[in-house]
């Protein structure tokens, strides 16, 4: 496999029209300059989700779904920024022209690609066992059967059987020319010291596991005996393409049925995954047995916010889990949780009960994490008054680590309710655990700027915010990030949009963009953004507004060419009309002033679209997904009422806008060192020297804040000389 280059990447989502690519989907209906329809990522009634053709972006205002061409296809086929890519080339009639590969790339490519074509040998291999192999029938076949799993469940996860001969696979795969080398490292294989090689599955039945792309990665086989001196799993190994740690099984069959439902429900065996398939609930996947890892969480992040955690009644492994379960809080999911009958595990439960059964089941003991967490630690505590002291500090660390503001809240009500203690307590508790938190997280983030940070470079404390001891305003790491969100919107959507104009040395006016503007401020005041991915979507942002002049002659060109072709249509409309010379004169005039100011208008827009675009659609996760949300609608007023009761285009009031939230951003920064400082006085004892300077220090602040407060009651700030 090449890379697709980056010129015809561009070609691409040049090409891509948003109401295009959706209406493959959705049907749209036009309202006002944006197009509206029904929402594919949820089931609604009425359309909530909006397409605009101006900004090349769509988001559902219901589910927040949404976003660039690339990422709707993503999303809504759930294919990779490469897979969403040749999708669109293909709907585009773009040829794809695709980079060299260094040697090293390409040795590793195709490295990737043998291993790859081996495990897929091997899964057919297998595969065919179950179905024309007489052993396979009579052993591997005979036990699913055994175990209730129908033929379409076998086809649908490609189970199979291998064969209990030491080299089965080992030789059917080198009679088909399959390097040893590789059946080695993908693990099908065991080469002993000797050199001796042997299949490391001979006798087991497969579960084969695949990559949420759909290719197969690693193989799980279980055995058929029952003594316990042999395995009860084998499990392919780590190797170039299998990280165990970043998949989950069932995942590639589920992922549909996980957008569609809005859920994802973790069970923890391959049985158990395939069973409820089998009874038609089908958003299951496993985590293999072992507890949750960071990637696996943000893999199911992908699909959903939701996850229910099923359990089987055994209270030890319930305890065990309930760490593992804090951290998908700590993802900003919801969490769910359901306990089973006693003696079911979920393959049971899903063979002994029709399907309707299951989803009835499921939608009447979900229970919420939290709630159940208290539930099972309040019992095991009874009435000892320190362990219930422990189980509450325990509750109020899972929800210190939930993101959101509100659910916190909502949560300490609850709690307050149900271990009869006062709310405020609880919150002032819970503030005490955040602190502490929020400490040992900038310990560790301060730790990682110092060896990320490139030699001599400021230290962060201008721009970093300190946890809040106490007090009402929470300085915590979210509180300046908004204020920087406001910035990075401007800066996204309009950074090479020229707002104003200013001086230059010499005396003369010259038009200065948003990102110049805000560039300029920022370096002024030594200021960079706290949150690592916005100071890297700012220099994503600048690094794209320098590739602009090489791509600015190519849609001058264009756009001179459409120029010619209006004029082209307009003269020969003109030379069928009957009219006298003065007037053909006036009319040609009036026909070069429009065509013109078209012109201009295109090659505005075209300007002011480049960025965003192009960070919408950005191959980075968390870049592209973030630029989407501050380029929506949503997060604007676009239409401003001025005094005069005139609308005013966002736009057009750039010149307010703009310089507004940089200093509302200075302004807070300001009031984060402002709250450090007075921490830092009220835990000194008021004497020496030291806190001369605190005091000192403190009054320029407030002096620095006063001058703020004046700049920002006024209407407009004209932007200074730079
Ligand atoms: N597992 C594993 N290696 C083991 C034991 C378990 O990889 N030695 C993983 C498997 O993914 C297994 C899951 O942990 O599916 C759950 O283990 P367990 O409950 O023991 O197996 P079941 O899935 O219930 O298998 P079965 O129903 O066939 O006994
Ligand atoms: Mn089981």
């Amino acid at each position: 496999m090449k890379r697709i280059d980056s010129e015809t990447t561009r070609q691409i989502l040049d090409a891509a029209n948003i109401v295009d690519v959706v209406s493959d989907f959705v049907s749209l209906k036009r309202r006002g300059a944006n197009y509206i329809g029904l929402c594919p990522f949820h089931n609604e009634r009425t359309p909530s989700f909006s397409v605009s053709p101006a900004r090349g972006i769509c988001k559902c205002f219901s589910c927040g779904k949404g976003g660039s061409p690339v990422n709707f296809i993503m999303e809504h086929e759930q294919m990779s920024y490469n897979e969403a890519l040749r999708y669109l080339a293909k709907k585009y009639h773009i040829e794809i022209h695709e980079r060299e590969v260094s040697d090293e790339e390409r040795r590793q490519e195709s490295e990737r690609e043998s291993m790859w074509a081996v495990n897929d040998f091997a899964l057919r291999h297998f595969e065919d066992n179950l179905v024309s192999n007489p052993d396979g029938r009579a052993i591997g076949l005979a036990y699913f059967r055994e175990r209730g799993i129908d033929d379409a469940m076998i086809a649908r996860f490609h189970l199979g059987y291998s064969l209990e001969r030491s080299s089965a696979l080992y030789d059917a795969a080198r009679a088909k020319g399959f390097d040893e080398r590789f059946l080695v490292e993908t693990g099908l294989c065991i080469r002993t010291d000797q050199g001796r090689v042997y299949d490391r599955f001979k006798g087991r039945v497969i579960y084969p596991v695949h990559s949420i792309s759909g290719k197969v990665v690693a193989f799980g086989g279980r055995t058929l005996r029952s003594d316990k001196q042999v395995a009860k799993y084998v499990n392919s190994p780590e190797s170039p393409i299998y990280h165990k740690s970043s998949q989950l099984y069932g995942l590639y069959q589920a992922k549909r049925a996980i957008v569609a439902k809005g859920k994802c429900i973790l069970v923890e065996g391959y049985m158990d995954v395939i069973s409820m398939h089998q009874a038609g609930v089908e958003n299951v996947v496993a985590s293999s047995g072992t507890s949750l890892t960071e990637g696996q969480i943000r893999l199911i992040h992908r699909f959903t916010e939701n996850v229910t955690v099923i359990y089987d009644s055994d209270a030890a492994g319930i305890k065990a889990s309930l760490r593992g379960i804090d951290m998908l809080l700590a993802e900003g999911l919801n969490i769910k949780v359901l306990l089973l009958p006693d003696g079911d595990d979920p393959d049971s439960f899903a063979q002994h009960h029709s399907s309707t059964e299951v989803e009835e089941y499921l939608a009447a003991n979900e229970t919420d994490f939290i709630r159940f967490k208290t539930r099972i630690l309040l019992e095991d505590a009874a009435d000892d008054p320190i362990r219930r002291a422990d189980v509450i500090n325990d509750i109020l660390r899972s929800i210190s680590l939930i993101p959101d503001l509100v659910k916190r809240q909502v949560y300490i009500a609850e709690c307050s309710r149900s271990l009869g203690i006062k709310e405020e307590a609880l919150g002032l508790q819970l503030a005490r655990i955040a602190t502490r938190k929020a400490e040992d997280d900038e310990k560790r983030a301060a730790r990682r700027t110092a060896e990320e940070s490139i030699a001599g470079s400021e230290s962060p404390d201008s721009t970093s915010a300190q946890p809040a001891d106490s007090g009402t305003q929470d300085y915590g790491a979210g509180f300046l990030r908004d204020y920087e969100c406001r910035v990075l919107r401007y800066v996204v959507k309009y950074a090479l949009c020229e707002f104003c104009d200013v001086e230059d040395a010499e005396g003369n006016l010259v038009p200065m963009t948003v990102l110049d503007y805000v560039r300029a401020e920022m370096r002024r005041d030594g200021m960079e953004f706290s949150c690592p991915l916005h100071a890297r979507i700012m220099s994503m942002v600048e690094d794209t507004a320098a590739t602009w002049p090489q791509v600015r002659p190519e849609i001058e060109a264009r756009l001179a060419g459409e120029r010619r072709q209006r004029l082209d249509a307009a003269y020969a409309d003109l030379r069928s009309q009957q009219l006298g010379v003065s007037a053909i004169n006036a009319r040609e005039a009036q026909i070069v002033a429009e065509a013109d100011g078209l012109y201009r208008e295109a090659l505005d827009n075209a300007a002011l679209d480049y960025v965003g675009r192009t960070l919408c659609s950005a191959p980075d996760d968390d870049v592209r997904r973030l630029c989407t949300d501050l380029s929506v609608e949503r997060y604007r007023l676009s239409k401003i009422h001025t005094k005069h009761t005139k609308v005013e285009s966002e736009r057009d009031s750039l010149i307010r806008l703009v310089p507004r939230v940089i200093s509302e951003l200075k302004g807070a920064i300001l009031e984060v060192m402002i709250h450090r400082l007075q921490t830092r006085l009220k835990q000194s004892d008021g004497q020496g020297a030291d806190d001369l300077a605190l005091l000192r220090e403190m009054k320029r602040l407030m002096a620095k804040r006063a001058d703020f407060a004046r700049d920002l009651g006024e209407r407009t700030i004209t932007p200074r000389r730079i």
